[in-house]
Formats: structure tokens, sequence, C-alpha cells
């Protein structure tokens, strides 16, 4: 039997729907969430994102504000925009979109960020209290991917769970979340041995490793739910993720595609956490 798709985009359009619910019920009380987004530099694929982030602000309601700063901007002026925004009460929310271009230094950026309005959970504070499974924010692209496994219904509890990657952003919260629903939980990464027999023994198996079509039909247990974080080119150029989505369709019981899976699902998030932010700031 061939596999679900998991429609990201129209989850995505869901968990939005009731952002803006909540965003106009504020609006009525004369609160308006504000997101502030700063994009350093001009790489293209940013830049994609950063687009889309304002769509999904603009589709929800909550007002947005862009700080696109050139390339050469010194670490101190990108912290005093920081501490400007930090101050502003208009803004709920802050993002500095990574990677930022070289020498700049994205961790003193994100620890000058106020931990209420870092939406995208990544200051220590934060980190630290999604360890301690007691957080305000949870980071955008694992909370979607938890969205989507909760609204197609796919149990976590109990089963096996293998995440691919092990990064800051998405590898490590991914596999404290899943942990948190009682899965049991394998990190794999670049130095994992036997990688793809540990994949083939996942129920739900996550990839974030950045690698294009790392994932093959072979690394798959028959009935495996399979999730897509890559955003990758192929040999082609052509976007793709970490998955051989095809090949690795016919073994799976159901997969996320990209574009359309997990990525929709992390803006939805991102604006549930900027709601967060203002609910949090106006108590
Ligand atoms: N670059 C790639 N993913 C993300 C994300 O979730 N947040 C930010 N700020 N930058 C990113």
């Amino acid at each position: 039997m061939a596999a679900v798709i998991m429609d990201g985009k129209a989850t995505a359009a869901a968990v939005r729907a009731e952002v803006a619910q909540d965003v106009q019920a504020l609006r009525e009380k004369g609160i308006v969430p504000g997101l502030a987004v700063i994009i350093v530099g001009d790489d293209p694929a940013s830049r994609i994102y950063v687009n889309n982030k304002r769509k999904a602000c603009a589709q929800t309601g909550i007002y947005s504000e862009e700080f696109s700063l050139p390339a050469d901007t010194s670490q101190d002026e990108l912290l005093a925009l920081v501490a400007s925004l930090n101050g502003r009460s208009d803004i709920n929310g802050i993002l500095c979109q990574l990677p930022l271009p070289a020498p700049l230094q994205a961790k003193p950026v994100i620890a000058a960020i106020s931990p209420m309005k870092d939406v995208d959970a990544f200051h220590s504070s934060n980190v630290g209290q999604i360890m301690l499974g007691d957080y305000s924010f949870l980071p955008c692209t694992p909370a979607g991917v938890m969205e989507l496994l909760h609204r197609y219904h796919i149990p976590v509890e109990g089963r096996r769970c293998v995440v691919v990657g092990r990064s800051n952003i998405v590898g490590k919260p991914m596999a404290m979340l899943l942990l948190h629903e009682n899965g049991t939980v394998t990190i794999c990464h670049s130095r994992t041995k036997d990688l793809a027999a540990i994949c083939r023994e996942a129920d739900i198996l996550v990839a974030a490793v950045g690698k294009p079509k790392f994932i093959t039909a072979d690394m798959v247990k028959p009935g495996a739910v399979v999730i897509d974080v890559g955003m990758d080119r192929d040999e082609d150029g052509n976007l793709c993720g970490d998955v051989d989505t095809q090949a690795v369709a016919a073994v799976a019981s159901a997969i996320t595609p990209v574009p359309g899976g997990v990525g929709p699902m992390t803006r939805a998030i991102l604006m549930r956490n900027t709601l967060t932010a203002a609910k949090m700031q106006f108590k």
C-alpha cells in the first residue's frame, strides 16, 4: 500500500486559522501581536524563508516588521538592533534569520534576544526549559513536526523514534519533544555506526541532516512514518528533501513531502509562538 502523503500545507493552514482567530480576539482588545524579522546579507534561501514568514504574518493578522541589513553589518550594530527591539512594546517576537554571514556570530545575537521575545526558542533559557519539559515556546520546526503527528493521529508513546541529525535547531529539540511524549528516542549523526540498521528500527524516522535524498528505501522499516525536515537541492538543482521520497513512499505508511510538508508547519508554529509571546507580554 502506498504511503499517506502528509499534507503540511493544509495542516499549517488549519493551525494558522486557529492562530488568526486568537489574534483577532486580541486585536478587539487593542492588542496587535508583532514580529520583528532580522535578515543580514543576501543569501537567496534565507530571503525566501523570510518572505514566507512575512506572508504567514499577513495571513494571521500579526504585524510584521523586517530589518534587512547589509552583509557588512557589524556585530555591535546587530546587537544594538536587538536591544532596541527588546525595548519596543509593539514587538512581541524577535527572529534573526540564520545562518548569519561570516564573520558575524549567531551565539551572542541569540543570547541578546529577550527570552520572552525569543519565538525561535533558541535562547539558552528557553532551551533549558525545553529540557525540563516546562516551556513557554517550543522551537518551530520540531513543534511543527509534533503538530503534524498529532493531527494525523500518529502515536508516539512506546514507539521507536530515530532522529537523524543533531543540530540545536532541529535534531536535539526534536529528540526531546518525542521523548516528552514517551517515545524511545535515538539520535543518529555523522559519526554513527550502522546508521542504516538503526534507521530500519524506527517506527518514526525524522531526517534532519541537510543532505539530498540521504534516506533511501532500504533504510526504512515497512510501515514506518517518515518525516523529512530537509530543504536541499538535488544534482539538477531542484528542491528536494533529505529523503528519497518516491522510493521511500513505497515502503513507509506515511511520509511528508518537500516542499509542502514540514516547512509550512514551521511557519505556522512561529505564528503561534508570536501569539503566545504577545499574550505573555500583555498579561
Ligand atoms: N534558519 C533555518 N531555520 C531557521 C529557524 O527556524 N529560525 C531561524 N531564525 N533561522 C533559521
